[in-house]
């Protein structure tokens, strides 16, 4: 029998990468995913067959390979229930804005720590096999980059301490119960199904796309350690099928690079299509924003057999195209 597997927040950038991922894949039987449509509002998802739209409510098991539920992760009744008969819970729901969770801390918590342990309990309570967390680089705060795994963890927004406050359960839950968690700090993520997304290199591409100015924080000189959402999705399938016990990995390139080299990359293959380069205005740091980040890979490259196969030049050009064929 193959696989089952349960993604929150599939509707989002990298759930609707991995849904399409894993819809390739013969070993998975049956993908259900559950997101409340507060990022997407109107999923594209027409390329994908067998697949069947549920509210909480009209909720029914049924034969699909594919069932889109509309809930929320706070809801635990509903977690629950969704839980049972499931291998996988790959959790990305989340209120990823680091900025939204510095202006609505509350909101933030809610959603990221509470939304997030019903999913653990209820994995917890339906024996489900693996549950794989969404976490972030975020965690270790001003530490100097390469972030190690074992750098003390002291982060700078409600959002990094909303991810560090869910590590610290899979951990305990790992060692209590009978449940292996997976911990994956993504770096920062770009590529196709990012529309919506206020990162800075989305950002950049509609900018550009509608000539608008390029906003930069601070002097350009703030480093991110930059990772397709490709590499991302292969990460977490290589997790769901790893037999390692309960671990936590890095996902990212461990390559710093600055807003300036983004902006240069970016105007050159956008000029080789023949648009304009907008203005760049500089306006002042964000709070809660860190000045350099990138997180040291070497350990999920031995423990994991994973790493970053894309090329940052080769990515943001994927990416372009992507947003010029789907404007
Ligand atoms: N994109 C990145 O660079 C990055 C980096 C590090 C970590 N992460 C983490 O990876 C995960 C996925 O990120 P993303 O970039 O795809 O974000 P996203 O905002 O595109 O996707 C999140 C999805 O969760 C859904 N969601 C939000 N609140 C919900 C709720 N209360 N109930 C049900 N669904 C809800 C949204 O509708 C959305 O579809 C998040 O946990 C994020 O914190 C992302």
């Amino acid at each position: 029998m193959g696989m089952k597997i349960l993604i929150t927040g599939g509707l989002g950038f990298i759930g609707q990468n991995l849904l399409r991922f894993l819809v390739s894949k013969k070993e998975i039987a049956k993908i259900i995913v559950v997101d409340n449509y507060s990022q997407i509002k109107n999923p594209d998802l027409k390329d994908l067959k067998n697949i069947k739209y549920f509210s909480k409510e009209n909720y029914k098991i049924n034969k699909s390979r594919i069932n889109i539920i509309k809930a929320n992760i706070k809801d635990f009744s509903f977690a629950k229930l969704i839980c049972s008969e499931i291998d996988s819970v790959i959790h990305l729901a989340a209120e990823s804005g680091v900025d939204i969770s510095v202006n609505r801390p509350k909101y933030a918590f809610d959603v990221n720590v509470l939304g997030t342990f019903n999913y653990l309990e209820a994995s917890r309570l339906n024996n489900v096999k693996n549950f794989i967390f969404a976490s972030s680089g975020s965690v270790f705060g001003k530490a100097t980059p390469p972030m190690h795994e074992d750098y003390e963890k002291k982060p700078i927004s409600p959002y990094g301490s909303s991810k560090l406050a869910i590590e610290s359960f899979c951990n305990s839950y790992a060692s209590v119960y009978d449940i292996k968690t997976t911990i994956l700090r993504f770096s920062n993520a770009y590529g196709n199904h990012s529309f919506h997304k206020n990162s800075v290199i989305s950002k950049y591409i509609k900018n550009i796309l509608n000539n608008k100015p390029l906003i930069v924080f601070g002097d350009g000189r703030q480093t991110r350690d930059y990772i397709h959402v490709n590499d991302i999705v292969m990460a977490i399938f290589r997790s769901i099928k790893t037999r390692n016990k309960s671990e936590s990995y890095h996902i990212g390139t461990g390559v710093e690079t600055d807003l300036n080299q983004i902006i240069k990359i970016m105007s050159s293959i956008f000029k080789k299509l023949g648009y304009n380069i907008p203005v760049i205005i500089h306006e002042d740091n964000r709070v809660g924003d860190m000045k350099n980040n990138s997180l040291y890979i070497k350990n999920t490259y031995k423990k994991l057999n994973w790493k970053s196969s894309i090329q940052l030049n080769e990515g943001i050009k994927n990416t372009i195209s992507w947003y010029i064929s789907n404007q």
